[in-house]
């Protein structure tokens, strides 16, 4: 049987090419290769998002997204979070079994109480249970299915060590049942960069949705930074947002010719823009027709996710009960 790899997809914010070229392309990529199982992280939204109807509408927009961008749900196990209880049931095991000391020490928990000391408010202030127990959740993602792999950007890695450590603490104390899994971190793609120049993220709105209609694509292409050089001057191509963003997309050769422009002068960035438009247009236009449909007829996708909730619930059946009987609490 295959490795299998697995990933959690939050539902926060319209998918853009960051995430296609950081996230969804590799992991397409990946499924070629592993069993791979995706999932719609609804329960990890719900940290940060409170509106029921942006929750709502974002897991859908997630999977249309994976589905119109080619992920086959006959070979991906792509399901739903929530849809799997046992996830839930192996949270508060594991939850009962990790020093608070751990969680205390994840990246995200500790910027959010530095963030409040900063401020001159009290450390705890806005930050909830449910953020402080994230990596608990996402531990239980993972060990749930005996995961070999998990594809992640830079920012998820120490929580897949948490959940190495989790798995180690409980194979040690009860026996052995849950496979330690690695992170699989793509370094080349890591930052890609936003029209600002800072990490591509809705935090920052330099996004560059990958289905949004060909206005705003034009939009926010036309305002990707440049500098102020003229089109005669020799310019580095190594720091240019435009460039790198462009190589993502452009063919080998013609990236090549354009670096080559690039240093020696004679390049107009309202061209390499509408090139940059261009491809993009190009690379998802066909698949914009799939993505709306889906996102309009809603009974497709619940039935695929409640089609992979179900491969999925079986994968982990066993090895909950295998818990449940180490633990104590099932007769051997
Ligand atoms: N925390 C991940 C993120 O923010 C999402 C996630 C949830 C995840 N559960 C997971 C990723 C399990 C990998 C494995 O992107």
């Amino acid at each position: 049987m295959a490795e299998i790899a697995l990933t959690g997809i939050k539902p926060t914010g319209i998918p853009h090419i960051g995430n296609y070229l950081g996230m969804i392309k590799p992991a397409l990529e990946l499924a070629q290769t592993y069993r791979a199982l995706y999932f719609i992280a609804d329960y990890h939204a719900l940290t940060t998002e409170r509106d029921p109807k942006n929750i709502h509408r974002q897991i859908y927009e997630v999977a249309a997204t994976w589905l119109a961008l080619g992920l086959d749900p006959e070979k991906v196990v792509f399901f739903r979070q929530s849809d799997v209880p046992e996830v839930f049931e192996l949270a508060w095991i594991l939850a009962c079994l990790t020093s608070k000391g751990l969680l205390n020490r994840a990246h995200a928990y500790k910027a959010a109480v530095e963030d409040n000391i900063r401020q001159g408010r009290s450390e705890d202030t806005n930050i909830s249970a449910g953020l402080f127990n994230y990596p608990i959740l996402m531990a239980a993602d993972i060990l749930l299915f005996g995961t070999h792999w998990v594809p992640v950007g830079q920012d998820q890695k120490q929580h897949v060590e948490i959940a190495r450590d989790i798995a180690s603490g409980f194979n040690s104390h009860y026996g052995k049942v849950f496979k330690i899994p690695e992170a699989l971190i793509r370094k080349d793609v890591k930052n890609v960069p936003g029209i600002d120049g800072r990490k591509m993220s809705k935090t920052y709105k330099n996004t560059i949705p990958i289905f949004a209609d060909s206005k705003v694509t034009h939009q926010q292409v036309m305002r990707i930074i440049t500098d102020s050089k003229p089109p005669e001057a020799p310019k580095d191509p190594e720091a240019c947002i435009l460039f790198t963003l462009y190589r993502h997309f452009a063919p080998s050769e013609a990236a090549n010719l354009t670096r080559i422009r690039y240093l020696k002068g004679g390049i107009r960035y309202s061209d390499i823009k509408k090139e940059l438009i261009k491809l993009l247009l190009e690379k998802f236009g066909e698949n914009r027709k799939t993505y709306e449909n889906l996102v309009k007829d809603k009974r497709i996708i619940e039935q695929i996710l409640k089609r992979g909730a179900g491969t999925a619930r079986l994968i982990a059946k066993p090895i909950l009960s295998e818990v449940r009987r180490k633990i104590g609490i099932a007769l051997t």
